[in-house]
């Protein structure tokens, strides 16, 4: 399967995904990074890694919808199979959703539906709610809002600020995005308008994990 990862920032998500892929877990084709932003450090961790990168910048074209078409060509020439948002902080226009309907997936900071949008560690805080966590899910035209594929949960600590709850979240992600890509690959998890998870021996990979084996 080929992905073609989008990227805006830090890029741990990425890191995670190229190391399951180098450790035979993550049975995946990682054929481009794409960024929006030229000072991504995601981008420079693709280079490192000899994946190809393009940087596709929104000042570099007329208007907003020039640049959703430049995105989406872009990415197309790639070829992929699987689109993955991993930390690109952009939503995406009609040309990306059109052309790659149902194969879009991102990785959200929050537990879906709760606190979509830019900042779900610090409106978890805000709310007091004691479980947070993360979501894959499929993207749509809407705002962290197409179907959920996977999801795990941590728990809000009283001691916490916005950089640990989002240190404890960003953990699950680095377990939960690679295998979900993989169940993706395998043909494990079903896309479609109402993915599904086909039953096997072992269950799918949501769930509680506390405490996290790694601290
Ligand atoms: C992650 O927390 C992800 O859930 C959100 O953006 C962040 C990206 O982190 N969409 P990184 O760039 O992968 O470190």
């Amino acid at each position: 399967m080929r992905a073609v990862v989008m990227v805006s920032g830090r890029g741990s998500n990425l890191r995670a995904l190229v190391d399951a892929r180098d450790a035979g877990q993550c049975d995946v084709e990682l054929v481009a990074v794409v960024s929006d932003r030229a000072d991504a450090d995601a981008l420079g961790f693709a280079a490192q890694r000899g994946l190809a990168t393009r940087t596709v910048l929104p000042r570099d074209h007329a208007d907003r919808a020039a640049w959703d078409v430049a995105l989406c060509e872009t990415v197309d020439a790639f070829a992929p199979d699987l689109v993955i948002l991993a930390g690109f902080m952009r939503i995406l226009g009609a040309p990306m959703i059109q052309r790659f309907e149902g194969r879009i997936v991102n990785v959200h900071p929050s537990l879906l539906p709760a606190f979509p949008g830019k900042d779900g560690p610090a409106l978890a805080l805000a709310a007091g709610v004691k479980l947070s966590g993360c979501t894959v899910h499929l993207v749509d035209a809407g705002v962290d809002s197409g179907p959920v594929l996977a999801q795990a949960a941590v728990p809000v600590l009283d001691t916490d600020d916005r950089d640990s709850l989002h240190a404890r979240i960003q953990r699950e992600e680095h377990v939960l995005l690679p295998r979900v890509v993989h169940a993706i690959a395998t043909g494990r998890l079903v896309l479609g308008a109402r993915p599904r998870w086909r039953a096997t021996g072992t269950p799918p990979p949501h769930g509680l994990r506390w405490p996290n084996p790694q601290e």
